[in-house]
């Protein structure tokens, strides 16, 4: 039977305040849960027991992180029912149409556009550190001529951390603040690096006269000319591609970059974790499917069958989707816009036809309709990409450049809230109660097998 009276269990939320009135029909009990900013701490939900020996109390089960925020962040807004992205505040289309990637990098991480003084000061500081340690160009040389450019990345700037190790010091300012710049300066340098490994060609040093994005393009692509001078629409389309992957809340590999660094481990392996989590297909690694999703489409008149067989279950319409927009994805509009921009300069992509096909079809189809599925901002990067002649390979690599930004900003973030502390998730045990160890084989009958291998090879 229901007690009248609620107990309240959030911290200062007397029931008569208001809050979440909840029964625990197990026991007939009334809670209180405080709501703060539409939201109820799940650890209030402890106190919620049936009061039998060892129940440890409530928990809350999401897997997927599917309706649980774990942090509090002020660093960029989504709305995913209208299809709106904001950087601190800041509409994602007025800071692609004005702003340079590096002063989006700035706002990211302080919370305002900088001033002249303090831009300047940035892209200098940025600039002088582009240049790697020899050793790691070495370890680049290392990886084998088919090497994914994604695992060369990944490993690159996880080993960075043995280069710098006072980036330890994790909680010195200043030696976050070199860590950061360090991050952003170098990871253009080693993907670029990653580029010219994958086509066996010389590896090219920066260009500390060139802006971030043409110092890139710069590393690329230059052969023998004395000085690179990067195609004006590449440029701009680089910078704008940069801005609008920047940061993107608490995706996938955002959420890794946060747990991995809540353990507080230095910011190079901690962004080496989100690099791993952005290579997969339903992240970052989407762009990569789309292109040989389109390739093995092969002609317009396919799409119908393809998209018959995406809605009878084989396999998914790549870069359609998104768990939080649940309408047309912003990023994606300013991209379709640009993709038409750099046609007019080097030519219409021949697949072209295939991707607006697909998109037509997909947004008349009940299937995609009902479960609102929309082009996500993968869904045309890959024939941007295509016709600046970067290899499908390549495509994920310079989604991670860009979003060095939006992790190291929410590294620092998730490092200086007192709220935090190192990122330990429970569990649902659904394993076997204790039972007896009666375990009797021969632990060197492998090694045994691998002598017969031996003799017979
Ligand atoms: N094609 C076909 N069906 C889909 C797709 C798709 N791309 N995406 C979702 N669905 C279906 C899904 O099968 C499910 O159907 P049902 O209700 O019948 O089981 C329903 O839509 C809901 O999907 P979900 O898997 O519960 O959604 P999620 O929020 O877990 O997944 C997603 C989001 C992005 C992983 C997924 O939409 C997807 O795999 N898309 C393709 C990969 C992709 O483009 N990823 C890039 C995301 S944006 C950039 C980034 O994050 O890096």
């Amino acid at each position: 039977m229901a007690t009248k009276v609620a107990e309240s269990v959030g911290p200062d939320t007397p029931a008569e305040t208001g809050g979440l009135e909840i029964t625990d029909k197990r026991t007939g009990k009334n809670y209180n849960l405080a709501i703060t900013d539409g939201a109820i701490r799940a650890s209030d939900l402890k106190k919620i027991t049936t009061g039998e020996e060892g129940d440890p109390g409530l928990l809350s089960y999401d897997p997927a992180f599917m309706n649980t925020a774990a942090c509090r962040s002020a660093i960029t807004f989504i709305d995913g029912d209208k299809g709106i992205l904001r950087y601190r505040g800041y509409p994602i289309e007025q800071l692609a149409e004005g702003s340079t990637f590096l002063e989006v990098a700035w706002l990211l991480r302080h919370g305002e556009l900088p001033n002249q003084g303090e831009y300047d000061q940035f892209v200098h500081d940025i600039t002088y550190h582009t240049y790697v340690h020899e050793n790691m160009r070495k370890f680049l040389e290392g990886f084998r001529y088919d090497a994914h450019p994604m695992a060369m990345l990944n490993s690159a700037v996880a080993g960075l951390a043995s280069f710098y190790p006072s980036a330890r010091n994790i909680m010195d300012p200043v030696e976050r603040n070199i860590s950061i710049i360090r991050l952003l300066a170098k990871v253009p340098t080693i993907a670029a690096f990653c580029y010219r490994h994958l086509k066996g060609l010389p590896f090219v040093y920066p260009d500390n006269d060139l802006s971030y994005v043409d110092n890139f393009l710069s590393m690329v692509a230059r052969m023998t000319e004395p000085k690179y001078q990067a195609n004006p629409i590449f440029s701009k389309a680089l910078e704008i591609l940069f801005i609008l992957h920047a940061d993107h809340e608490q995706n996938a590999s955002t959420t890794a970059v946060r747990a991995v660094g809540s353990s507080h481990v230095d910011p190079f392996s901690a962004m080496s974790a989100g690099i791993a989590a952005l290579f997969g297909p339903l992240h970052g690694g989407a762009n990569e499917q789309v292109l040989r999703m389109i390739e093995a489409i092969g002609h317009v008149k396919n799409v119908p069958q393809f998209i018959e067989g995406v809605k009878s279950g084989k396999g998914k319409l790549m870069g359609f989707g998104h768990r939080v927009y649940k309408s047309y994805d912003p990023r994606a509009k300013i991209v379709k816009k640009l993709a038409d921009e750099v046609f007019e300069v080097v030519g219409v992509d021949k697949d072209l036809e295939i991707a607006l096909e697909l998109e037509r079809i997909a947004l008349s189809d009940d299937y995609f309709v009902s479960r609102k599925l929309y082009p996500n901002v993968d869904f045309y990067t890959g024939l941007i990409y295509r016709s600046m002649a970067f290899p499908t390979d390549f495509f994920t690599v310079l989604f991670a450049i860009a979003r060095t930004s939006g992790w190291l900003a929410q590294w620092e973030e998730m490092l200086l809230d007192k709220e935090q502390k190192i990122a330990r998730p429970r569990q649902i045990y659904t394993g076997p109660a204790e039972r007896p160890y009666k375990q009797k084989i021969d632990h060197h009958n492998a090694s045994g097998l691998q002598q017969k291998d031996a003799l017979r090879a």
